[in-house]
């Protein structure tokens, strides 16, 4: 038996121990949130958690909830697998739904609570950089019941006036990466925003110009960046992304796949099927390779530097 709180900052490995993995879906940590309450929890999988960042999915059952609501000292990105959640901000009021495909950011410190509306599984690759919670799970002093500002709360009255908040309508550049969908500092403060990043909304750029691999960045900003990395099939040979390396540890999550990683420095090899993951430590060059006769596509979060 394994509890969360033991392994979510050395899961699969020490942070002195790490290396790049291939973390299989069958070596994910299952735990409930809260812990101490199944009645209001969702089910969540830890793919791997060190001293840079969280991964892990979760799940929501049609018409559930997650309660109370959660905060983190990082911030946090989603990713939908599945389904459509609606998220609260407790404090704010603010509400907002992703479906399939699309994300969402959460500044740290916003205290944030989801619901599953729908008769269909919500499922959610979540990111949280650098730190998931400090030493209690769930957080103290939640905002919890009747204490929630939302539609008719007895209690809005005491949480502070939002002013309206400015929609995301601007063209992006690649001038915009390591700020979208909004700048880290910017963004932090309150009330702490949510923004959706539907598919109209990812930051479109491009890898290589001999091997061009597509990117859809969801959020990049000083803390953590999470986007989709799209290799298409064909060419003389395999299609094969430049090499790449990153000043912060990464993460991918392959949705379609497999994806086969090769480092090209050690010749180490890793087929990364669908809803598997890998690890690539800071430094390490990697490049994605297409055996498939379909586009593969893999979800990265990495932190801190891109
Ligand atoms: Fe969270």
């Amino acid at each position: 038996m394994t509890k969360i709180l033991d392994v979510i900052g050395c899961h699969p490995f020490k942070p002195e121990d790490k290396r790049s993995m291939l973390i299989r879906k069958d070596s994910f940590v299952d735990f409930i949130f809260p812990p101490d309450n199944p009645y209001t929890s969702d089910l969540s999988r830890l793919i791997v958690g060190t001293d840079t960042l969280l991964v892990g999915t979760y799940q929501l059952a049609p018409g559930g909830s997650f309660d109370p609501p959660d905060i983190h000292p990082g911030d946090e990105a989603y990713y939908i697998l599945n389904g459509t959640v609606t998220q609260q901000n407790s404090v704010s009021g603010q509400f907002i739904q992703a479906k399939q495909g699309e994300s969402i950011w959460m500044p740290r410190e916003a205290w944030h609570k989801a619901y599953n509306f729908t008769d269909e599984i919500v499922r959610i690759l979540f990111f949280i950089a650098p730190k998931p919670w400090d030493d209690q799970i769930p957080p103290p002093d939640f905002p919890v019941g009747e204490d929630m500002k939302m539609y008719k709360g007895k209690n809005n009255d005491k949480f502070d006036n939002v002013s309206p908040l400015a929609d995301l309508t601007r063209q992006g550049t690649t001038d915009d990466i390591g700020q979208w969908p909004i700048p880290g500092p910017e963004g932090r403060k309150p009330p702490h925003p949510f923004y959706v990043i539907t598919e109209e909304k990812k930051l479109l750029n491009v890898h290589g110009w001999k091997n061009p691999m597509l990117i859809k960045f969801f959020v990049s900003n000083d803390i953590l960046h999470m986007g989709e990395f799209i290799l298409p099939t064909g060419g003389t040979g395999p299609r094969t992304s430049d090499p790449d390396s990153h000043a912060g540890d990464c993460v991918l999550f392959v949705v379609d796949g497999p994806v086969t990683v090769n480092l090209p420095d050690t010749q180490e090899i890793y087929i990364v099927e669908e809803e598997d993951a890998m690890f690539i430590p800071k430094g390490v060059r990697y490049q994605l390779i297409n055996f498939t006769n379909h586009v593969v596509k893999a979800i990265f979060s990495i932190a801190p530097g891109l």
